[in-house]
């Protein structure tokens, strides 16, 4: 199973439309994949102690654990994944141990293309991650409304895709 982690928390966002279309590509090749919507999951803020033993915690590590990929689709923030992203990570982390993990980054503007590169660090270093270096970075001129409509884009998706079922 390849999991597509949509970690924006806006209803409706762009961020999950882009795991939506990820999520297409895994399925034009038959291949087992699912969306995680982390808006439909309650998860706790991570206090370092008490929260491991959150059942929706226990869960979610769980499922990334056993899983062949992850692809985390993220809004940028300050310069950063969103605050989500992190949290997730402070709570699943004992199931990233050498996962392969791909990006698909929403950004208001071009400028922060670099600005999962700590993520990035810390996943491989802290969880020896085989992290794809094919990140997906869309601007919000990439859009009609909601939908994705850059045919460039549409192809690095596809690619990141393709990426990850190669080695799969
Ligand atoms: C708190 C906050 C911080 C943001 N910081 C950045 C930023 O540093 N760089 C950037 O390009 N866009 C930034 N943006 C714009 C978001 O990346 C953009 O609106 C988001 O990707 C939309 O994703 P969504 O449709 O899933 O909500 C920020 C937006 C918010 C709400």
């Amino acid at each position: 199973m390849h999991l597509i982690i949509s970690t924006s928390l806006r209803p409706k966002g762009q961020t999950l439309a882009l795991s939506e279309k990820a999520l297409t590509f895994f399925n034009e090749k038959n291949a087992n994949a699912e969306v995680i919507n982390l808006q439909t999951i309650n998860l706790p803020f991570c206090d370092g102690g008490e929260c491991y033993k959150d059942q929706a915690v226990l869960d979610l590590t769980k499922k990334i654990k056993d899983a062949d990929s992850l692809i985390i689709a993220s809004p940028v923030y300050n310069y950063s994944l969103n605050a989500a992203a992190k949290n997730l990570l402070e709570l699943t982390g004992s199931g990233w141990n050498d996962k392969e993990v791909g990006f698909i980054c929403n950004a208001g503007g071009d400028k922060s293309y670099m600005s999962l590169m700590p993520f990035a660090n810390s996943i491989m270093l802290d969880y020896r991650c085989n992290v794809i270096p094919k990140f997906v970075y869309a601007t919000g001129d990439m859009y009609e409304g909601n939908k994705v409509v850059d045919s460039n884009l549409i192809e690095r998706i596809k690619e990141l895709v393709d990426s990850i079922l190669v080695t799969n």
